[in-house]
């Protein structure tokens, strides 16, 4: 028999309610006003933005994107305007697409961090996603999330300068103790965690035997990290009480669907957006379709560890 009721989609994090649990990843999905005509953007749940730095930068020099079986290396480096310009040119015309509004914030020094956290903070940004996962810039990025002293004391120092704005963490999955970092990085003032970043990793162009990226290595996303990053999130989940974010390798509604039965309150779409810009809108309605077929009324009965909403 089916369900009478429409499925509820809907679900708050840190105290943003999101219509519908998927999100556009960062540095997937520039600034939102780049995908119009390719998919219905106002249908998202949410967007992350590209990360932002204080300043501009132009990101890495030498090839950029490599593929590989089931899988995407990229090496940008963190291009962007810069949050004043992202405040001033980007946040308006982002804001009129309708969906959550994430800033992806990054930094090289802890400085770095509070200073481009302080602008944000008094932006209409609906949450910061702070990036200490990068694993494609010299300095800072994934430096602070490999740690669980060095990230709490970035999260510490940001949240100190946006105590009203949510704030959800990004960690990287090349940390050697992950469950330290997240733990460490809720003890420091994470509202949420989203997790996971790229993999460190490595391609050698064997034609010109030398390595494809001038970075040597580059961070690997894609189905290819799927399994490891759902083990990652059924793990965190057993570790922390805030909501998680998940994300890694979902190209289709039943790869989100394992996200938010492990524990994932949300997903990050990232690379399969790519490869086919429409997926996201498909795997929001497969999500219902899934969920109506089988009597699940919200994402709380969906979830088989059980959802952890926080306000709104
Ligand atoms: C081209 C590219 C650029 C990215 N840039 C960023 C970034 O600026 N900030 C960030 O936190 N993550 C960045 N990521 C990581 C994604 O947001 C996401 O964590 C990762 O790709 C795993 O998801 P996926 O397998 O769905 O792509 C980038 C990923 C790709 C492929």
């Amino acid at each position: 028999m089916s369900n009478p009721v429409k499925p509820d989609l809907s679900v708050a994090i840190a105290g943003v309610r999101f219509k519908n649990p998927v999100i556009a990843a960062s540095g997937t999905f520039g600034y939102g006003q780049e995908y119009q005509g390719c998919l219905d953007v106002s249908g998202l749940g949410g967007i992350c933005t590209k990360g932002l730095t204080l300043e501009p930068r132009q990101g890495n020099s030498g090839r950029r994107l490599y593929e590989t079986p089931s899988g995407l290396m990229n090496s940008i480096g963190l291009e962007n305007p810069g949050i004043p310009v992202f405040i001033e040119k980007e946040l308006p015309r982002l804001r009129e697409l309708g969906p959550v509004v994430i800033a992806n914030l990054s930094g090289s020094t802890g400085e770095e961090y509070t200073e481009g956290a302080k602008l944000l903070a008094s932006s209409p940004v609906d949450m910061i996603e702070l990036n200490i996962s990068c694993p494609n810039v010299k300095a800072g990025g994934m430096a602070f999330g490999l740690d669980p002293n060095d990230a709490a004391s970035v999260v510490r120092s940001v949240r100190r300068v946006c105590s009203h704005k949510p704030l959800m963490v990004k960690l990287s999955p090349n940390a050697p103790n992950l469950t330290a970092v997240a733990r460490s990085c809720v003890e420091a003032g994470a509202d949420a965690l989203s997790l996971v970043n790229t993999f460190k990793a490595m391609a050698i162009d064997i034609y010109r035997r030398k390595p494809v990226f001038e970075n040597l290595s580059a961070g690997l996303s894609g189905p290819a990290i799927r399994p490891i990053a759902l083990r990652m999130v059924w793990e965190l989940w057993d570790a922390v009480e805030v909501p998680l974010v998940g994300m890694g390798g979902i190209a289709g509604t039943e790869d989100a669907l394992e996200y938010l039965m492990a524990g994932a309150a949300a997903v990050q779409v990232g690379s399969a957006t790519f490869t086919h810009p429409p997926r996201m809108n498909e795997i929001i309605l497969g999500i219902a379709g899934y969920m109506e077929q089988n009597n699940f009324v919200d994402l709380e009965s969906l979830n088989i560890r059980g959802l952890r909403c926080q306000g709104a």
